[in-house]
């Protein structure tokens, strides 16, 4: 066993763990989910939702990891002393982060055909009604979005290939902060379109009656998404948060930072899908329709500001994409190599073959292969309903079992409170574990069987 690093400072671990965190999950699953369940009031349930449960969950991920030292395929098997179950529940967090990575490397595909629109300047130059039609016509043809995602995998896949760590992390530290700047840029712009005030009211003025048991199933589903929750993800960055951190103030700073930058994004984003007269529940086009519509009416009035903008802003999103996607890949390659000795550059060419095939099925299935439903979802819809609204919550269901029940509440206490030094933490302990072992796990059960019934 290789000796741990530890993150250098708070801040470190605040922004490794955002890092992973903030991605294409804020700038593009949130607004279009906010569209689809209903506006403020899904935002409401969004925010309740992660602060009263996968705050919770989120601290016991870091408290499972930093305890065991061991990453999420062997944390809970160690802290339950080789239980045989414990470590089969390991694999869940192979396998869904896969899952995700092949229909998250379609929407990779889609951006970098969109940065290649916005570098021949495209969005610029075309009318605003021109280019909100682009992306019907890009989903809906068969290879050009194929070759997009191969691409885009394929680009993952070399870095993988190469060794990850150090390369990696550098690139996303600049990569969220200049993300956060353009956002901002095109939330000022985005508000003070016409039409763009219906946009603001939406997010802001909620319709209590939309709130339905779907809501909470959709928002939770969303959050543990967002947060990179119940795929083992947050177990790993765990094991390398040193002993001495405060857990609690780093979980807490990563979740709310996360929620920020999502909300800072529909902001961003509704405005324009009003002035734009796109409806807002149009699904996973949501920003790859309004946003062109931003740049297209910003070249009108500012073209050279238009063009630095949307060339920025979508090399951006590829290089976000790409930092979350070469994280879900390398948690199958680390599995092969550590498990089972395969070199890694074979173990990556393997992932590339399956996430790449399963993904061309996803790509497909807004083209030639749309009336192929699985329960009553196309291809792509059914595998992001089925990893964010099943099995995220089931792994999730499991950690915080895990650790209400199978873990001591001392060694619990212990952890979260650094062997009791921090005062603070132990003053908070009962509220917190009461979250993890009650109000989570029977949360999680009910959402799961909203999901089936709704
Ligand atoms: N949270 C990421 C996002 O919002 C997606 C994600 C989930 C992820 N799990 C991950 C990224 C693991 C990297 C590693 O887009």
């Amino acid at each position: 066993m290789k000796e741990r690093e530890n993150f250098g400072s708070r801040m470190a671990v605040i922004f490794a763990m955002a890092g992973s965190a903030i991605g294409l999950g804020n700038i593009w699953r949130f607004p279009y989910m906010v569209g689809e369940h209903g506006g403020a009031a899904f935002v409401l349930v969004y925010i309740v939702a992660t602060l009263l449960i996968s705050l919770p969950v989120f601290i016991a991920e870091v408290s499972v990891g930093r305890r065991s030292r061991r990453s999420a395929y062997g944390a809970m098997g160690r802290l339950s002393g080789g239980n045989r179950f414990w470590r089969a529940v390991g694999f869940l967090p192979v396998f869904i982060p896969l899952l995700i990575a092949s229909y998250y490397s379609v929407i990779g595909g889609w951006s970098l055909s969109y940065f290649v629109d916005a570098c021949s300047l495209k969005f610029v130059h075309d009318s605003p009604e021109a280019v909100t039609g682009v992306f019907g016509s890009l989903i809906s043809s068969t290879w050009t979005p194929v070759i997009f995602h191969l691409v885009f995998l394929a680009a993952c896949c070399v870095v993988v290939a190469g060794g990850v760590e150090k390369g990696i992390e550098k690139f996303s530290k600049y990569t969220i902060p200049v993300l956060f700047v353009l956002i901002v840029v095109i939330l000022v712009y985005s508000v003070t379109l016409p039409g763009a005030s219906a946009g603001v009211q939406y997010l802001v003025k909620p319709d209590l009656s939309e709130i339905t048991p779907r809501t909470f199933a959709y928002a939770m589903g969303q959050s543990f998404y967002s947060l990179s929750l119940g795929m083992g993800c947050i177990i790993t960055y765990g094991s390398y948060v040193s002993k001495k951190e405060n857990i609690v103030i780093s979980s807490f700073g990563t979740a709310v930072s996360d929620l920020l930058f999502a909300i800072l994004a529909g902001f961003a984003i509704m405005p324009a899908v009003f002035a734009a007269g796109i409806e807002p529940g149009a699904g996973a086009g949501l920003i790859f329709q309004s946003v062109p519509f931003i740049f297209s009416t910003m070249g009108t009035h500012m073209p050279a500001v238009s063009a630095v903008v949307s060339i920025l802003f979508f090399l951006t999103i590829v290089v976000a994409a790409m930092t979350s996607c070469i994280g879900l890949v390398e948690v199958g390659v680390a599995y092969l190599t550590d498990k089972y000795s395969v070199r890694r550059p074979l173990a990556t060419f393997l992932m590339f073959l399956l996430t790449g095939s399963y993904g061309i099925l996803c790509s497909l299935s807004y083209g030639p292969l749309a009336d192929t439903k699985i329960a009553g979802r196309s291809i792509f819809d059914f595998s992001d309903w089925f990893a964010s609204n099943i099995l995220l919550l089931v792994t999730a269901f499991l950690v915080v079992n895990f650790v209400g029940y199978c873990m001591k509440m001392e060694e619990v206490r212990d952890e979260i409170t650094n062997g009791g030094s921090i005062a603070f933490n132990d003053r908070i302990f009962a509220v917190l574990y009461f979250l993890i072992k009650w109000v989570a796990p029977v949360a999680l059960v009910l959402i799961f069987i909203t999901n089936f019934i709704s």
